[in-house]
């Protein structure tokens, strides 16, 4: 080893001490650099100047417990309240047991006697190591939650994106198909009644019911876009959805409602209703269910709507499928409008609840995003898609 050259190199640290003793503030100083810390150390002994010195950075404040007219718990309150994550070790000449856990409890790292002063390098050291891990902590839990944040806007705005291609999609169903359909079935029925023989007018009336059938397929497609039934109300147009469910599945499926009709915001139909779909949709999927119901219900400012099925149940890793998002859109749509989902299950069955408060602020997100355009519908058409932005 060289001569002269200290066995370990000396760390650099900004330390500020609240200190109105100039002896042991030097005794502190000494025994810093003793224990290999080259501190670039200020003394202060008043509020006033910790909050001064609050404005800048440090790597570590050290506080007597006795100062003139304020005390080392105070300082503590101070420093943490100014949202400094920098370690705080109180030091003084008497302190005693409740105050030492008054302190910790408060946020100070450690304390030490002013009799024990060799601990003072390595409590430094230790602080702010187990400092630096907080802050680190603390930074990687924000931009966790800021991640989740983030996350949660896009699955949003995905879902508004999808409920706005979809409305655009069906109003041009609506007007460029369904009504050049209708149209061609106007000029067939003109031209059966104008056939010069049976035979023409039996191959036009075949024709006709083509047509027709098309113009069926193009209004299911509409209605598979943009429920047009929602205009019927909720409770009416989720009561067709259980009836058209029990037909195509076989499952005995019952529906149930506390009120004949719901004054809900805007937002909360369409939310409502696609929640019904999603969920009979994994019963018919997943379930193997022989039962279903459906109960809507408001009571207590809260509508909710219940769907349980009698089948095998679902587990937490069903839900945590990589590639499965009907559950988890549900959670986001329901958010949308200040609600949210409930699931319960068991090896006899599964159980979702939506639940939406009704005097929220948060509601007509959807709503707001599905800006239609057009000239207004004529009232008598109810499957125009132009009218469906009310919903
Ligand atoms: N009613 C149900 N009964 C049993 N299992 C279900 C039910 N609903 C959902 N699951 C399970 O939970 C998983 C996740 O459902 P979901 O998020 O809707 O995604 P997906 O239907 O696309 O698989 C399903 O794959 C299924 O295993
Ligand atoms: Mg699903």
């Amino acid at each position: 080893m060289e001569a002269g050259k200290p066995s370990q190199p000396a760390v650099k640290l900004r330390v500020l001490h609240l200190e109105d003793n100039e002896e042991d503030h030097a005794l502190v100083s000494i025994h810093l650099l003793r224990g290999g810390i080259d501190a670039d150390i200020h003394r202060i002994d008043t509020e006033e100047a910790l909050i001064e010195a609050l404005y800048e950075d440090w790597d570590l404040i050290l506080s007597d417990y006795n100062l003139p007219g304020y005390s080392g718990l105070a300082a503590l309150e101070r420093v943490r309240a100014s949202g400094q994550l920098v370690p705080f070790i109180l030091v003084s000449g008497e302190i005693g047991e409740d105050i030492a856990v008054q302190a910790m409890r408060n946020g100070a790292n450690d304390y030490l006697l002013k009799s024990n002063l060799a601990r003072l390098a390595p409590a430094a050291m230790l602080a702010i190591e187990a400092n630096r891990t907080r802050i680190e902590k603390h930074k990687a839990d924000l931009a966790l939650t800021k991640s989740r944040q983030q996350l949660r806007e896009l699955a949003q705005h995905l879902q508004a994106s999808i409920e706005r291609e979809r409305a655009a999609i069906a109003r041009e169903v609506h007007d460029d198909v369904g009504g050049s359909l209708t149209a061609v079935k106007l000029d067939l029925a003109w031209i059966a009644r104008h056939a010069p023989t049976p035979h023409i007018a039996e191959r036009v009336n075949q024709a006709l019911e083509t047509v027709n059938h098309a113009h069926e397929a193009s209004q299911r497609i509409m209605h598979n876009l943009r429920p047009a039934i929602l205009e019927q109300g909720l409770a009416p147009a989720i009561h067709w959805m259980t009836d058209r469910f029990a037909k195509r599945t076989g499952i005995e499926t019952a529906f149930r409602t506390s009120h004949e009709t719901y004054d809900l915001p805007s937002g909360v139909p369409l939310v409502a209703y696609r929640f019904a779909q999603e969920a009979l949709t994994n019963v018919s999927k997943h379930a193997q269910a022989t039962k279903v119901s459906v109960d809507i219900a408001q009571a207590g400012g809260v509508l909710s709507i219940e769907v349980t099925d009698n089948g095998k149940g679902l587990s937490p890793d069903d839900l945590a499928k990589a590639r499965s998002f009907g559950i988890r859109g549900l959670h986001e749509r329901a958010e949308t409008v200040g609600g949210w989902v409930d699931i319960s299950s068991n090896p006899e069955g599964t159980t979702l609840i939506l639940s939406v408060p009704l005097s929220g602020p948060e509601n007509g997100f959807i709503d707001q995003l599905l800006p239609m355009s057009g000239e207004p519908a004529a009232e008598t058409d109810p499957d125009d898609p132009t009218k469906w932005g009310t919903i």
